[in-house]
């Protein structure tokens, strides 16, 4: 059985794996690291598994609650397959930081993927990504990852990566809510760490929150921002740095 496991606050990654699964073929069961509700702690998988698990690169690394999560799942020498989807900069640290976690928990990494999506903070950067061509060849990854599972001896293999990793101490943009909030409570439910006050639907609990920005983009008020000079300054750095569509990569 394939395991198709994503932290995917804004859904471009899930949108990448769920191609990835796509191309491999046949059914899949889904796990939201997202939901911090979950207990993950349930799922042991076995050899004849076969788990993808895809995460957005925060600042070219693993997002830490996702990570914490993953740490939850053993395997018993589990193939895996795994996806680091970023938004046009660089993966960095990020499918290195997954092999070295799940190494030890009992997964053997046969398969992996560096793939574009929109950028979630600045949507100007990779926009509408993965689009058409990036759709043909992430499934046909898929197609190329169940062909080398099919094989009798399926090798593990290295991922791209430098230890120590990429120091990534987290971005300033922690999203609030305004005046216009009708207090649907659908933020604080979608937030993938808690950071937002069951009791206070516009505050931030600064220190939690990850900066992912799916409470702006679930608000049906349209009433979450993050400051207009920090925004406006990140924006103009990766419209500066990051402008030339990247390539999506597959290791085998
Ligand atoms: C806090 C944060 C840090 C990010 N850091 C990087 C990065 O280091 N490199 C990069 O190319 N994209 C970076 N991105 C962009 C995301 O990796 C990319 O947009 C991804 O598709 C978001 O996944 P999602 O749509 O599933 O939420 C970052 C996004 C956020 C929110
Ligand atoms: S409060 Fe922070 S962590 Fe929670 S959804 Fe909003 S941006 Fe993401
Ligand atoms: S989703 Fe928007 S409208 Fe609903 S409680 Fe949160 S900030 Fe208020």
């Amino acid at each position: 059985m394939l395991y198709n496991i994503h932290f995917s606050p804004t859904g471009g990654t899930r949108r990448v794996a769920d191609l990835l699964a796509q191309g491999f073929g046949g059914e899949w069961v889904e796990l939201d690291l997202c939901d911090r509700r979950y207990d993950f702690s349930r799922h042991s998988f076995g050899k004849e598994d076969m788990c993808l698990i895809s995460v957005p690169a925060y600042g070219g690394r693993v997002p830490a609650a996702a990570l914490e999560r993953l740490g939850k799942m053993t395997g018993q020498n589990t193939p895996v397959i795994l996806a680091a989807v970023f938004g046009n900069r660089a993966i960095d640290d990020t499918l290195l930081e997954l092999k070295d976690t799940l190494t030890p928990a009992g997964f053997r990494c046969v398969g992996a993927v560096a793939a574009v999506a929109e950028h979630s903070i600045v949507r100007q950067v990779a926009t509408a990504r993965p689009n058409t061509d990036d759709r043909r060849i992430l499934l046909d990854f898929g197609r190329q990852l169940r062909k080398k599972f099919g094989q009798t001896e399926v090798s593990e293999i290295d991922v791209p990566g430098n230890r120590p990793y990429r120091a990534y101490g987290g971005s300033p943009l922690k999203p609030t809510g305004s005046a216009s909030c009708i207090h649907c409570g659908l933020c604080a439910q979608e937030c993938p760490v808690g950071a937002i006050p069951e009791d206070e639907f516009t505050g931030v609990d600064k220190a939690r929150c990850i900066s992912c920005f799916r409470c702006i983009r679930v608000c049906p008020a349209h009433c979450r921002s993050v400051p207009a000079r920090p925004m406006a300054a990140t924006a103009a750095r990766l419209k500066s740095g990051c402008s030339e569509p990247r390539e999506n990569t597959l290791f085998l």
